[in-house]
């Protein structure tokens, strides 16, 4: 009871001081990010969780006093399937992870995270924001439950200004069930996006609440641009308030090229969304081929004082559809060089750091793709940011079809936190839904989903992702869609459905689903050749579906099923193989050889790119079949410096020729115009002779977050990479990083991408105490390490409340026997009690170790350093202020070992490998270096460069 009324008088503080002036004060908006310092256990038990019957009650983790010592500590972005083994019996969509059906033990994990707060920060509107949990997960603060999200795709915000304890320790509890899939691809399992703590003034900017897109007249760009703005804001002020929006907006240098403003008044607890226009001169237009960027800067004033204030990127262009000429980029036909992708990588599963969004963008720009469609959900926000900034379209797409409210809060969630990004330039509301897209029912539903669309975003339209349209009149999800989106050629007739419907937009949403593995040049029952021909009867090749598109400019190009290969949804084959290969990349980012046929069509660049490699021992004088992938006009083949014939290269196509094969050098010269302007050539390599460490960077950001992605390459005593080497390679890392993951892109690898160190905690319980009740707590001696408490009545610790009465003091007391190596083990010990009520000062060895105020968390102390091999002490001064007290809920030493580094390895996969390494948040050089039996050593430093850090530490 004593404690419900010591929270009362809290509370009633809290309501005196908010006032309009604390409100203001400081900084107005903090938004910190809450990825460092969690604690993770994968497991469930029964009886954990909140209670349904009283709120703030619950049990296990849930609990604020839970003790969570030995659990393991994780930085977010995580995903716990990538830890997770194989198994033939597992689910086939997602990669034959040991989740979901089948393997309870693996579908429950539970995360916590401590946070302090400013007594300050009262008054405040303190917000999480989560940007992805796969899946199914509920949300506590201090044992009061604070929501339950299913989607594990769509982002999501918990308001925890009520239960917040300001002044005081926070704990966070997210508890995730991955049991169940959304998609047939792999999805992870965790908090596998950031979580961030945003602040705010009571009068603010609500979540997503600012929305700016420009128009042109007649939509075509030339001339100033409308920027149309909104904010939508809150009064969580106890009284009426009027709210002053200010909006200026930066061009690409920085400099100021337009504001305008706009007052309402705002109730208590009213919400308002204020709305203006501004003009801009001659903008500088975003495109993939110039991203260029604006800035807009929302103020908000109160009374004279800044309240909020926010920056949002965005870019001023057009885009628009004609059933004739296809996409519009402003105001000129775009056509779509396009990739799905599923959000997965190499070694990291979908837990990817920002970095990494950023290497695979690169990596499709590179061969010349412009756009990329996020098949099929909401993308985390660092993707659509690295488009902007980097210059790639998306289609952003939703996870399903489906007009019910839950399904239409993701889509509105996904739609007011996207819109503002200029990148994305079309909303794909669902993909393949072949029970209902072509029957009213789906029609409806897709109607339903379009209206709310166009009511949150009208600067865009939308498409859906379809693949069964068979002539006649469009019937379903084509009788209402915006644009017309085509899964497949070979699915529909899509000149017969352009030529009956001569006024509805098409894109080609979703192309090729050709098979190859990265150099592989045979199909064997294990892998596809990567010569253009493998694919399955609905797919084309990647040269059948870019001429069928090149040829039709109403169609608006297309997009590749994909730019990355998948874990999950092996395919063509089964068990061994786990992940997809219709990747032009494979899973580590690798090239494939239809890369370069890409390259060749998509970009204006030189390529010349033989293939296959040039390693067949004891091949020789069998007709190997040689291809070769070019833009320009035409080819010169020569082995061993004897022409083997010049041919001319059809556009948009390939050449090909039988070779006899003799081992040395596979060369080709490009021509154009009777020039030569390229050449290019494949050799004989020796044996594997040495590993090669070469980073995508190799100066990165000591922010704890920045990443280099390395590839390692086994080559011969020339240096030349070995296409066929598979040795297992063995990696060490020194200084101020770490490996966070392995891969090699080989879809039959069941080798591990994580490598964890072993469990290094140990706990060991100290039961064994005594009390004496004290009448003050001034230097009291019976803290003293030697001092004498045999006669002391003995006291059970391990109860829920103690034996002190209100205003009562004590002393506990108990010993330890510890050997030599229990302390020449342990990185730290750790002394934890699972409450002190209410404050307490605890002595090791007759040293303080530290005190502890709050009666609701419980208390851990670093001791190490008072420790000694023989009998320790331990002396705990306890005072009671209200109702009963004392030491409580047990109390343990925990020595936790100096983790010992986990061995990574990874063999490499026709030659190659990758290795990603993060930052930590100290600058210094980072050593990597890769030994493998028989090969000379190989290595890297990588240099951490200074860097402001964003990781808030718990
Ligand atoms: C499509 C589907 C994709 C993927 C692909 C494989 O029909 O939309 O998610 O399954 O087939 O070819």
């Amino acid at each position: 009871m004593k404690h419900i009324l010591i929270k009362l008088g809290l509370v009633i503080f809290v309501v005196v001081g908010v006032t309009t002036a604390v409100a203001a004060a400081d900084a107005p908006r903090e938004r910190l990010l809450l990825d460092a310092g969690w604690k993770f256990y994968l497991g469930d038990h029964p009886g954990w969780g909140g209670q349904l019957d009283k709120t703030g009650g619950g049990s296990g983790p849930v609990r604020k006093d839970f003790n969570d010592l030995t659990w393991r500590t994780v930085n977010l972005p995580h995903d716990w399937a990538v830890e997770l083994p194989f198994d033939a019996q597992a689910d086939r969509s997602h990669g034959y992870k040991v989740l979901g059906p089948g393997y309870a033990t693996n579908n429950i994990g539970w995360y916590r995270r401590k946070f302090t707060l400013s007594a300050a920060d009262h008054g405040k509107r303190l917000w999480l924001e989560f940007d992805g949990v796969y899946r199914d997960c509920e949300v506590y603060l201090n044992n009061c439950p604070l929501t339950h999200h299913a989607s594990g795709y769509n982002g999501f915000y918990c308001d925890i200004s009520d239960v917040a304890d300001y002044g005081g320790q926070n704990v966070l509890v997210v508890r995730v069930d991955a049991s169940k899939f959304e998609g047939w691809f792999y999805e992870g399992a965790g908090i596998y996006r950031h979580v961030w703590l945003v602040k705010t003034a009571p009068l603010a900017v609500v979540p997503d609440g600012i929305f700016v897109y420009s128009t042109f007249s007649n939509n075509l760009p030339g001339g100033e641009a409308t920027v149309h703005l909104q904010a939508q804001l809150h009064n969580w002020q106890p009284g009426a308030a009027t709210a002053r929006v200010t909006w200026q907006i930066l061009g690409p240098s920085g400099k100021v090229v337009a504001a305008t403003n706009a007052s309402a008044n705002l109730d208590s607890a009213g919400e308002i969304q204020l709305e203006q226009t501004a003009v801009v001169a001659a903008p500088e237009l975003w495109s993939p081929e110039s991203p260029r960027c604006y800035q807009l800067v929302t103020t908000v004033e109160n009374a004279g004082q800044v309240v909020d204030s926010l920056s949002t990127v965005f870019g001023i262009r057009t885009v628009a559809f004609d059933p004739d000429r296809g996409f519009l980029l402003n105001g000129q036909p775009y056509v779509i060089k396009g990739t799905c992708n599923h959000q997965d990588h190499a070694g990291v599963g979908s837990a990817l750091p920002d970095a990494l969004q950023l290497f695979r963008v690169r990596r499709l720009k590179e061969m010349g793709c412009n756009a990329i469609r996020t098949s099929h959900n909401e993308p985390t926000p660092e993707l659509l940011d690295a488009c902007d900034q980097l210059g790639l379209l998306v289609m952003a797409e939703n996870r399903r079809l489906g007009s019910e409210p839950q399904n239409l809060a993701c889509l509105e969630q996904q739609i007011r936190q996207d819109r503002n990004h200029p990148c994305v330039f079309i909303w794909s509301l669902c993909n393949e839904e072949y029970f209902v897209q072509r029957d009213a029912v789906g029609a409806r539903m897709y109607q339903t989903m379009q209206q709310l669309a166009h009511q949150l975003d009208p600067s865009r339209l939308c498409t859906a992702a379809m693949n069964s349209w068979s002539g006649g009149k469009p019937d379903g999800i084509s009788t209402v869609a915006d644009v017309q989106g085509f899964n497949y050629l070979n699915n529909s007739d899509m000149d017969g459905f352009h030529r009956s419907n001569p006024h509805q937009p098409c894109i080609g949403t979703e192309e090729a689903s050709a098979y190859y593995t990265r150099g592989i040049y045979e199909n064997t029952r294990l892998y596809d050749s990567a010569y253009d021909d493998n694919k399955p009867g609905y797919g084309a090749t990647a040269e059948e579906w870019w001429k069928y598109y090149a040829a039709r400019p109403w169609a608006s190009g297309a997009f590749v099923w994909t730019g990355f290969d998948y874990r999950g949804e092996p395919s063509p084959f089964d068990w061994p193989s786990i992940n997809s290969e219709f990747g032009i990349l494979d899973t580590c980012g690798f090239p494939k050889d239809v890369f370069y046929y890409y390259q060749s069509w998509w970009t204006d660049r030189p390529v010349l790119h033989l293939m296959p490699h040039w390693n067949w021992p004891g091949a020789t004088g069998r007709d190997i079949d040689v291809r070769a992938f070019a833009n320009c006009q035409e080819v010169e083949l020569f082995l061993n410096g004897r022409s083997l014939g010049r041919q001319a290269m059809p556009r948009n196509s390939h050449l090909q020729w039988s070779v006899k094969y003799e081992p040395g050098i596979l060369s080709a010269k490009g021509y154009t115009d009777g020039k030569e302007v390229t050449e290019t050539r494949v050799e004989t390599t020796g044996e594997p002779a040495a590993i090669r460490l070469i980073p995508d960077r190799d100066t990165i950001n000591a922010d704890g977050e920045d990443c280099s992605v390395i590839t390692v390459a086994v080559v011969d005593t020339a240096g030349r990479v070995v296409p066929t080497a598979s040795n297992l390679v063995h990696f060490t890392l020194n200084g101020p990083g770490k490996i966070i993951g392995v891969g090699n892109g080989n879809p039959i690898s069941h080798e591990a991408d994580v490598w964890l160190s072993p469990a290094a905690v140990h706990p060991m319980a100290l039961d064994d105490w005594r009390m004496l009740k004290i009448p003050d707590l001034k230097d009291r001696p019976e803290v003293a390490a030697e001092f004498d408490d045999r006669q002391w009545p003995r006291v059970d610790i391990r109860s829920a409340a103690g034996p002190l009465a209100p205003e009562e003091a004590a002393v506990y007391r108990t010993h330890c026997s510890l050997t030599t190596n229990d302390l020449a083990d342990a990185g730290e010990v750790l002394l934890n009690f699972g409450m002190i009520d209410d404050a307490g000062w605890v002595y090791v060895n007759g040293s303080l170790a530290g005190d502890a105020h709050d009666w609701q968390s419980d208390a851990t102390f670093e001791v190490k350093k008072y420790l000694h091999p023989g009998t320790n002490s331990i002396a705990v001064v306890v005072k009671n202020h209200a109702a009963a007290g004392g030491v409580n809920k047990g109390g343990q030493l925990v020595f936790a070992a100096n983790p010992a580094a986990a061995a990574w390895q990874r063999s490499v996969f026709n030659g190659l490998a990758q290795v990603i390494v993060r930052t930590d948040p100290q600058a210094g050089d980072i050593q990597l270096s890769a030994q493998a039996d028989g090969l000379t050593e190989g290595g890297v430093t990588l240099h951490s460069q200074s860097h402001p850090v964003r990781l808030l530490t718990p």
